[in-house]
């Protein structure tokens, strides 16, 4: 495909450059869809140990949330909140957090980006760990929803014997939330480095 822009440096760009850019990236929606389908399924076979490969324990997550009537966003972000677990094992909630973001609401970036932690409800006693470590976000706005996320779903999808849904089953919903304006329902700070906020919504100002 032909370029539709041409200049060298970021300096010499122009508007009309940069609104070829903006319309390319956001029209490019099912492409996105596809790598992330690509990422999810590359966790086939990896079994980490544990009972169920990622990608049998995602579909699994997704599908209880699903049954249990969750938001459409809610079992997406249950479909793909392991999804780092081979690219950033040690940080995997973010990871996941980070792709959905700018489609969810702050409540389901919540959930995903504190699920780490709150899983270890259900487990951190058994490795010699604080299982309540999660009391230190007391407060937080998705505090409820992320403990209701790792109790009912998350901590309970690594049954070999459960059936769930195929993939193919949740890719609609993943082209309606991944397909959504982004950043349209976030109002919390996009970025936050070491106390530096930055909200980069369209048209506002750095605060
Ligand atoms: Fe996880
Ligand atoms: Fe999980």
């Amino acid at each position: 495909m032909e370029a539709l822009t041409t200049f060298r440096s970021m300096d010499e760009s122009t508007g009309e450059e940069w609104a070829a850019i903006a319309k390319s990236v956001s029209g490019d929606n099912g492409a996105m869809v596809d790598r992330v389908l690509t990422m999810l399924k590359s966790l086939q076979g990896s079994s980490l140990c544990m009972p169920i490969d990622p990608y049998e324990h995602c579909l699994q997550t997704a599908t209880r949330a699903f049954k249990d009537g969750a938001d459409e966003e809610i079992v997406v972000c249950a479909l793909l909140h392991d999804i780092g677990d081979l690219m950033a094992p040690q940080n995997h909630a973010e990871f996941a957090a980070a792709i959905l973001r700018p489609y969810v609401s702050d409540m389901a970036h919540g959930v995903v980006l504190l699920h780490e932690i709150f899983q270890g409800y259900h487990y951190f006693d058994k490795v010699g760990l604080d299982r309540n470590l999660r009391d230190r976000f007391r407060g937080h706005p998705a505090f409820a929803a992320a403990a209701e996320f790792c109790a009912s779903w998350d901590q309970a999808a690594f049954d070999r014997s459960y059936e769930a849904m195929p993939l193919a089953a949740f890719e609609p919903m993943l082209h309606r939330v991944l397909g959504r304006p982004p950043y349209e329902g976030n109002t919390t700070d996009r970025v936050d480095f070491w106390g530096f906020r930055i909200n980069m919504t369209p048209g506002g100002a750095a605060a």
